[in-house]
């Protein structure tokens, strides 16, 4: 098994407590125009992006960027925000849940994360509507307000709550998890669509689901949550149960004890 390398732990300190104010700021800008008001526009006929992904996205890029001139940064509406050469890499979702924004549906997040020489190491989920923080710490646990969290207990599919999400190209094509939807929600007591894949990942950290797949995903909606997934006890793969890359397409959370139930379902013929 390959060893994580880790910064300091003074260090890893010092940039937890970035994460987690500039969430906090990207937080409060979502809240702002959510009162306010904000302008929509349209990235495809399905993909939104308002003036509160943006500016999240630029005020939190600028704190990172003022804190730690010389990190990579990769954030979903600009793209590559800095390309130097460095260990680290902040990956960053402003406003995962833009769908759910629109609509005044609260369930949304900032979603920070941190690569180090290519390891996600740290996780920063922010639900502002709740004021839920969850943190993930590689190799120091996970935590929801400060309060270590865990996944559940729950062995058999057949009673475990799920969820999952689809693609903003769901209606141009046939490989758009409808199928593997419907196959799901009749072998579990549940399936949930919240349209939030960073908050589905902190929501199994948590146990209050108790599994999620999801395929098409991009980084930045992941990046985080996979450290306060893993942290949190939780086992993540691809759908053939090879390890999961934030790059990769397709992810299968769970507690683990679920796991291969949930890669049989997936790998049934259509
Ligand atoms: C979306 C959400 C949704 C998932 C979509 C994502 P966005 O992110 O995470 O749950 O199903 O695939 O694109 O666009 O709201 O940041
Ligand atoms: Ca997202
Ligand atoms: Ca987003």
């Amino acid at each position: 098994m390959s060893t994580i390398n880790l910064p300091a732990p003074s260090e890893l300190h010092a940039l937890k407590k970035m994460a987690i104010e500039a969430a906090q700021v990207g937080g409060e800008i979502l809240q702002k125009y959510a009162k306010a008001g904000f302008a929509i526009e349209h990235k495809t006929r399905l993909s939104l992006v308002t003036d509160a992904d943006k500016e999240s996205e630029r005020t939190i890029v600028a704190m990172i960027k003022k804190a730690y001139p010389t990190h990579q940064i990769l954030a979903e509406e600009e793209g590559i925000h800095s390309d130097q050469q460095s260990p680290y890499k902040w990956v960053i979702d402003p406003l995962d849940g833009t769908t759910n924004f629109t609509h005044g549906f609260p369930f949304y997040n900032v979603s920070i994360g941190l690569e180090y020489e290519g390891t996600c190491i740290l996780g920063v989920v922010l639900d502002p509507t709740r004021q839920e923080f969850f943190v993930g710490e590689r190799g120091n646990g996970a935590t929801c307000n400060g309060q270590p969290i865990h996944v559940s207990q729950v062995s058999e599919l057949g009673t475990s709550l799920l969820c999952t999400g689809f693609g903003y190209d769901v209606a141009e094509t046939a490989d758009n998890n409808l199928d593997e939807f419907c196959r799901f929600t009749l072998k579990t007591q549940g399936v949930r669509r919240t349209g939030s894949a960073a908050l589905d990942l902190c929501y199994v950290a948590s146990g209050r689901f108790d599994g999620f797949w999801e395929m098409k995903l991009n980084p930045w909606d992941t990046a985080a949550g996979v450290v306060i997934l893993e942290e949190a006890g939780g086992k993540l793969t691809t759908y053939d149960g090879a390890p999961y890359s934030i790059y990769g397409n397709k992810i299968i959370a769970s507690n683990g004890h679920i796991h291969e139930q949930i890669i049989k379902v997936l790998q049934a013929p259509a």
